[in-house]
């Protein structure tokens, strides 16, 4: 949640800020802002309240230069979204931007007033600021001042901060939100996210828990949290330039949907034998963990809670053990059980969210055998600091609406359950069968992908729908709910989804012809338990969209749309399935003219909770 870039350079700044911003849009994006110091000492600064586009709209009109700069696009905590309560903020000399949320601002706010310090905005942010300028008085530099300052926050924050008397330097901490310092030659740079540096360096130090650092044109010095200086490694970074690019598609959510072959493919790529997973899939030590574990506990949020679902289906038939997946941030507030032997497993596209970050470290306390995350981001909090880590491969997910990071998770998910399984039961020819099934995944998918033009005609019986319900039996319930996360999110339309056998217990007293009931429906052994389910609904005079496997069975007719879905191995449905499912919130939405990529009110990477 935010985007904050920032830079330290001899030339002009400001476009690499208003691009940076623009490739971290996904972060948030109610208001944005951009403040440079100007040759003279003078601070520029301009905010506006909307998209990026309004800030470079600003910026063209009215041209501002500098080579130390600051910037942030918003997801409002504190205070709404308007140009005053954008970033940057001032205090004096001091200039601020700001991730994450400072839970004790309030009384720092009454502090900082009784002072003399007067506010200008609503936000949380803005307390940091004026701290600061406060601290400053008494410390010997920047640096100091910010060191004392992040003493005094509770809560989560990437900071970036800059004193207009001294632009020579910027000064940044990290405490819950990430921030990337980007190495150039004669400058430097900082950012939530190496995305938005890709156009100027491709060399990245990940700054870790309780660190600040100053940065100049030529150095960087990082202290940990005790203050010491310390060394953290540089990284080269192997992020498409164009991973912020939309290509050929009108939305990155479009473009993100038709990549899910090849992104499988890379998941895949260097993994299996010809008739298992690798044993260095998870890294070293893994096969020694995976003998002893017993039990799994997932957490997660959102989508890859989904993904979690539907592991645990795999995990406890086929992987031979017991497995738990619970929502991260009800896991990490509540006194949980930890089973003899047990794996904690978090997932995450991200490796940023907050509460699947905190119920990992709550976990790391609680004698688990050790921890594995499957995430897409490389140098991410969860990667950095789980035992094991199992990267997804899906190269950067803009949208908002998570779709190829959901896949290619699945595919990661399959692996741990056929290497934990192997040692729990899991036969050879099993194995194998699991292998070929996985190898012939990205051509299905390809297939499935063709199912487009007829899915887009479905859309258009969507467009005025208020409700949606969702259907699936077995490891299909979680491939139901994250197809209705999926329309509410985008399409705005409200959608909840039911294990099939739940609807006599309450749900078909909402159908009537208003309500459309999408069902996922393979050939699988729990088939003629869903065809029951569906005559459920006709006989109550609902209207169907099914998705099936063409040897279910089902007849498109008045109250039934089917679209036949190529026939996949078991283990393959949950995947396969959700491609339409994401195909038919992507053009309702694009129907109800909503913004697909960045749909009202959220944010793609949660590091509040
Ligand atoms: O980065 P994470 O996978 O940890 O994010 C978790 C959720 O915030 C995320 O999946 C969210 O639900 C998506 N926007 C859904 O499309």
């Amino acid at each position: 949640m935010c985007g904050i870039v920032g830079a330290v350079a001899q030339r002009d700044v400001v476009d690499i800020l208003v691009e940076g911003l623009r490739r971290l849009e996904y972060r948030g994006y109610d208001s944005a802002g951009v403040a440079v110091v100007t040759e003279s000492g003078e601070l520029t600064r301009l905010r506006r309240l909307g998209k990026v586009k309004e800030l470079a709209d600003a910026v063209a009109e009215k041209p501002v230069t500098g080579g130390t700069g600051i910037a942030h696009t918003r997801w409002a905590t504190h205070g709404e979204p308007s140009e005053r309560n954008a970033h940057p903020h001032v205090s004096s000399n001091i200039t601020v931007v700001h991730n994450g949320i400072i839970e004790n601002h309030s009384p720092l706010r009454e502090a900082l007033k009784a002072k003399g310090y007067v506010f200008t905005s609503d936000t949380d942010t803005e307390v940091i600021a004026h701290l600061v300028e406060e601290e400053l008085k008494t410390a010997g530099s920047l640096l100091a001042a910010v060191q004392k300052a992040v003493k005094q926050l509770h809560g989560a924050y990437g900071t970036v901060l800059l004193d207009k008397t001294d632009s020579s330097r910027v000064v940044v901490a990290r405490s819950g939100s990430p921030l990337v310092i980007g190495l150039g030659i004669g400058e430097n740079f900082i950012a939530s996210d190496q995305l938005a540096l890709l156009p100027v360096t491709r060399r990245f130090i990940f700054l870790e828990e309780g660190d600040v650092a100053e940065i100049t044109r030529h150095s960087v010095a990082v202290f940990d949290k005790d203050g010491n200086a310390v060394e953290r490694e540089v990284h080269e970074s192997n992020v498409s330039y164009d991973a912020g690019d939309k290509g050929q598609y009108r939305h990155f959510m479009l473009k993100e949907i038709y990549e899910q072959p090849h992104a499988i493919n890379n998941t895949l790529e260097g993994r299996l034998s010809s008739d298992s997973v690798l044993d260095e899939t998870f890294g070293n030590g893994a096969a020694e963990l995976f003998k002893q574990v017993k039990h799994v506990q997932i957490v997660a949020c959102g989508t890859s809670y989904h993904s979690g679902m539907v592991a645990r289906y795999w995990l406890e038939s086929l992987g031979g053990i017991s497995c738990n997946v619970e929502i991260a941030s009800e896991f990490r507030y509540r006194k949980s059980f930890v089973q003899p032997n047990s794996l904690l497993v978090s997932i995450s596209q991200s490796g940023e969210t907050a509460d699947t970050l905190a119920a990992l470290r709550l976990a790391k306390e609680a004698g688990y055998l050790g921890s594995l995350t499957i995430c897409n981001v490389a140098g991410s909090s969860l990667v950095r600091e789980s035992d094991l880590a199992f990267m997804t491969r899906a190269g950067a997910e803009i949208g908002v609406a998570s779709t190829k990071a959901f896949t290619t998770q699945l595919v990661g998910l399959a692996m741990l359950t056929m290497a934990i399984g192997k040692y729990n039961g899991l036969t050879g020819a099993q194995q194998r069968e699991l292998t070929d099934a996985l190898k012939s995944l990205p051509a299905k998918l390809e297939q499935t992908l063709t199912l487009a033009p007829q899915i887009e005609a479905l859309a258009e019986e969507f467009a005025d729908k208020h409700h949606a319900l969702f259907l699936g039996r077995g490891d299909q319930y979680p491939i139901a709910m994250e197809g209705a996360l999926k329309l509410k999110e985008i399409s705005y339309i409200h959608a909840e989804a039911y294990a099939a056998g739940e609807l006599k217990h309450g749900p078909l007293a909402l159908i009537d012809a208003d309500m459309p009931i999408i069902v996922v429906a393979p050939n699988n052994d729990l088939l003629e338990k869903l065809k029951s389910n569906v005559e459920e609904v006709r006989a109550r005079g609902g209207i169907l969209y099914v998705f099936a496997d063409a040897d279910a069975k089902f007849q498109s007719d008045a109250t039934m749309r089917v679209i036949n879905v190529p026939h996949v191995a078991d283990i393959l449905a949950p995947i396969v399935y959700t491609l339409p499912l994401q195909l038919l919130s992507y053009y309702v939405a694009i129907i109800k003219g909503t913004d697909v990529d960045q749909p009202r009110n959220l944010a793609k990477s949660v590091t509040v909770e």
